[in-house]
């Protein structure tokens, strides 16, 4: 994939302004970042390229994956970016300053359980930093025509993690999904992260 220099350097400014730069940097981590471009490969091949999309992000977090989107070969209309943590709107904002710019991408605050949304695509990659409850209400409130992206991992270590899967298959059952259109896990150098695509 090829990134737009212009997007780098807000990248950068996201960095430069924000309080706490190392955990902004975190996003940029290696596994966070091949995690997304694993994501981007396989979502490319699942869905109609000609069709436009519309795509909310669930714990979206500073809005890299956005970014990294708006960079991909998907026609995108809009992106709405939603996380819990005030502080991610505004560098997510910045991260993706060029398509707020045009009107195609807001990072909102919001609890994902409270949150419904009517856009074709839906990702939440953000599914071991929430509880199996809160998992099910969620997906419950994702509209059926929808393609469902999830990630999780089994990084039981992080005390952030309140959710994590042992392997695919339990990550399969939790999320019950009527069709999978892709299912794979990834070997990191300190755990494993596993996605799913499909719909309810
Ligand atoms: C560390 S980040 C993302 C990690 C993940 N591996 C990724 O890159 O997508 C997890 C995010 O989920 C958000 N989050 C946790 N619970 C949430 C909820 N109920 N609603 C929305 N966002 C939530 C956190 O605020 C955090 O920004």
């Amino acid at each position: 994939m090829k990134i737009d220099i212009e997007d780098v350097l807000y990248w950068m400014d996201a960095i430069r302004n924000s309080e706490d730069r190392y955990r902004t940097l975190e996003s940029f981590w290696k596994g966070q970042v091949h995690s997304k471009i694993w994501l981007i490969d396989n979502l490319t091949k699942v869905v109609n390229l000609n069709d436009r999309a519309s795509i909310t992000i669930y714990g979206g977090w500073n809005g890299v994956l956005a970014s990294l989107l708006f960079n991909s070969s998907l026609e995108i209309d809009y992106i709405t970016s939603v996380d819990i943590d005030p502080t991610c709107e505004t560098i997510a904002t910045t991260i993706n300053k060029l398509y707020e710019i045009a009107g195609k991408f807001s990072a909102i605050t919001a609890d994902m359980c409270e949150h419904k949304t009517s856009t074709n695509i839906v990702i939440n990659t953000s599914c071991e930093h929430i509880t199996l409850e809160q998992f099910r209400t969620w997906l419950s409130h994702m509209p059926k025509y929808a393609t469902i992206v999830l990630q999780s991992n089994d990084y039981f270590v992080c005390k952030e993690h309140v959710n994590c899967v042992s392997s695919l298959d339990q990550f399969k059952d939790q999320a019950a999904l009527s069709t999978i259109l892709f299912a794979s896990e990834i070997q990191f150098p300190l755990y494993k992260r596993f996605m799913i695509i499909g719909k309810k």
